[in-house]
């Protein structure tokens, strides 16, 4: 049976400006090209552990805008339940104005709908959420929410997976009762959780976790990168994946490292997000 992983989170559509560089203050530039693309933190991990074969749910809300139809649409298209997606009336759509140049990505996201993903809206769902091998959730929404889900689910013995991105405080409660915490290696700062619960993606570095008290890599896969964005999104629903599936934590890591680094290679957040023949593939080229 597939593992069933409930994902509560934002639903972005990226407008993805690419340019040589970014402009100076006051500086109007004229950039290389424009594309509007699905994303958000939670609509790419909902994606990245449907496409690794996992039965997913999502909570979250559009706005009553033309984007909101598109982004449903492609939740559908992905095989993922959107029973818990619900437009919200006079709302815009969550949106992440996203500047790739040669250097890096700068990235403005604006909430919109994903505002409204409150405690109130998610209650009405806790029978998904009581069927979940493991939640996800992200910080694109409310805090008071991932409070709240991650104290129901502490309470009811369900797993949950906290990726603390976008950077913000959290509180010692939810760093006690996540099963796992995965900052990458500039949110770190300020997550005191117990160093058996987290495990820090670094990038080109590998990841980074502990066991037994002891500090352990699994390095990354070395790829030719053409657009990160999304790449740790994919690494986490990957994870959620292999973990919902019983796999050691070294395991399961390894394959959201298998994951992500296949997701760098397209552009875009969600085009390169892989499914479980392309993983399988590429750990099979390299023997694993
Ligand atoms: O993690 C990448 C995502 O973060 C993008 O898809 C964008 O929506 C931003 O919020």
């Amino acid at each position: 049976t597939k593992p069933k992983i409930t994902v509560i989170g934002s639903v972005n559509l990226d407008m993805v400006t690419s340019t040589e560089r970014v402009p100076n203050q006051g500086e109007t530039l004229t950039g290389q090209s424009f594309e509007m693309i699905p994303g958000g933190k939670g609509a790419n991990q909902a994606v990245a552990a449907a496409r690794l074969g996992a039965d997913v749910h999502f909570i979250g809300r559009v706005g009553d805008d033309p984007f909101g139809e598109i982004l449903l649409k492609n939740l559908t298209e992905n095989g993922i339940h959107v029973d818990g997606v619900e437009p919200v009336t006079g709302e815009h759509s969550g949106i992440a104005t996203i500047i790739v140049s040669d250097r890096d990505n700068r990235i403005i996201y604006t909430p919109g709908a994903n505002n409204l993903v409150t405690p109130e809206y998610v209650e009405h769902f806790l029978p998904i959420i009581d069927q979940s091998d493991y939640v996800v959730l992200q910080l694109e929404i409310p805090m008071e929410t991932v409070e709240y889900v991650t104290g129901y689910c502490y309470e009811n013995g369900i797993k949950v997976i906290l990726n603390p991105a976008p950077i913000q405080p959290l509180s010692e409660t939810v760093q006690k009762q996540a099963t796992y915490i995965t900052p990458n290696e500039s949110e770190v700062v300020g997550v005191n959780a117990s160093t058996e619960q987290l495990i820090v993606t670094l990038g080109k570095d590998g990841v980074k976790y502990y066991q037994d008290g002891e500090e352990r890599i699994v390095p990354a896969y070395t790829v030719e990168a053409v657009d990160t964005t999304g790449a740790g999104d994919t690494f986490n629903g990957a994870l959620a994946v292999g973990l919902a599936k019983g796999w050691s934590l070294e395991k399961a890591i390894k394959y959201g490292n298998a994951a992500a680094a296949l997701s760098v290679q397209k552009f875009g957040a969600q085009d390169g997000i892989p499914t479980v023949a392309e993983v399988e593939q590429f750990l099979q080229a390299r023997g694993e």
